[in-house]
């Protein structure tokens, strides 16, 4: 790998859940539990998980609204989360986020014009015409017409809201945005818009995405690579079509048997996969690998003590190459699904 714009190292954050009378606190939840993670330049990776597993943490972490309780986050060879909040600050206009929910994350009160023009106008760095000219642009990029400034949130539909979103992410020039669920919350049909107008923004801009999401059918013609995050670690890592060919972690496994396949006798692959519904405790994370309660490949004695590694293929790059967090990850043949060319 050429260097990465970004490595997480061993990342850990953990948040209070109850406090003593003294106001120590006593119980945690650990939300991200070790990440490791290197993004090249220009590349999409994402980060799938269900529900809970950590994902918003983690990229919160990353663009810096979210403090690390330990590990770090580099940026360009330079450990952000070692520097004060002073030095941080340039490298927030850098690694930008665009949120999941496009009706709640916008202020009612405020004009497209204040909303996407808020961080040039909060450093003061363009003003009147200037200004004016830099969100008029933006709103051209993302496919808003530069004449609806003036109106409010409520009068656009949750796609036009999404782009306003990726307008203000963007107005600042970053280089890594981190897009929190970006679609998850619009009707299917503007799905595709959106995803195709990041598509578009990446090769024009030269951007690198971290793209969260749920569901690993959103990210199937949009990553280059595919991280699976469970109960706060990676679980699985691997370039698309390996990983979507054939999973070598059974929770990959099981996201998998839930992408729906317009035809299945093309893609050929046994049912869907149904895990019981018993996550562990994030306050009190059991010995061994934490899937192991859902796991259908569980081995008693292999899987539940100790702690499982997160394994990279010996051959592979250090940073990028395929790894798995599995005691059985040579010995399993999972079935997986063929990747429709984009
Ligand atoms: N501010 C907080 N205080 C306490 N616990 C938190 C806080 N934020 C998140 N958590 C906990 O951390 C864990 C990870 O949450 P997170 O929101 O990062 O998951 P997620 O993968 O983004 O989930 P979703 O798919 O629902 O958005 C959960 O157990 C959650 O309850
Ligand atoms: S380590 Fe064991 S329980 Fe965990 S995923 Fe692998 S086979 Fe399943
Ligand atoms: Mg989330």
């Amino acid at each position: 790998m050429t260097d990465p714009i970004l490595e997480v190292r061993d990342l850990h954050v953990r948040f209070p859940v109850r406090r003593n009378l003294l106001g120590r606190t006593t119980v945690e939840n650990h939300a991200v539990s070790g990440v490791d993670l290197a993004l090249a330049p220009g590349e999409t990776m994402a980060l799938v998980g269900e529900s809970g597993c950590g994902k918003t943490t983690l990229g919160s972490t990353i663009v810096g609204a979210q403090r690390a309780t330990s590990g770090e986050v580099v940026y360009d060879g330079l450990s952000l989360t070692a520097m004060s909040e002073r030095r941080r600050a340039p490298y927030r206009r850098q690694i930008r986020m665009v949120f999941q929910d496009p009706f709640s994350s916008l202020n009612p009160r405020f004009t497209l014009r204040q909303i996407i023009g808020d961080p040039l106008i909060a450093t003061g760095e363009a003003r009147g015409s200037e200004l004016e000219d830099r969100i008029a642009e933006m709103m051209r990029r993302v496919g808003l017409s530069p004449d609806y400034m003036d109106r409010y949130p409520h009068a656009f539909s949750g796609g036009q809201r999404q782009r306003v979103n990726i307008a203000r992410a963007l107005i600042v020039n970053p280089r890594l945005v981190v897009a929190d669920e970006p679609v998850s919350a619009l009707d299917v049909s503007v799905r595709a818009q959106i995803l195709n107008l990041l598509r578009e923004l990446q090769a024009e801009l030269g951007l690198t995405y971290l793209f969260i999401s749920h569901d690993l059918s959103v990210v199937e013609n949009l990553a280059d690579r595919v991280a699976v995050m469970y109960f706060g670690r990676i679980v699985e890592l691997a370039d698309t079509a390996s990983l979507y060919e054939r999973p070598r972690h059974p929770y990959t496994e099981a996201l998998m048997s839930a992408v729906p396949i317009p035809d299945p006798a093309l893609k050929g692959r046994g049912g869907r996969i149904l895990l019981p519904d018993e996550l562990p405790d994030p306050a009190d994370p059991p010995p061994g690998c934490a899937f192991a309660r859902r796991c259908r490949h569980a081995e008693a004695g292999r899987c539940d003590t100790g702690e499982i590694p997160l394994e990279r293929d010996a051959a592979a790059d250090p940073l990028t190459g395929r790894a798995v967090r599995c005691v059985r990850r040579d010995e399993l043949d999972l079935q997986g699904i063929a990747v429709t060319p984009s």
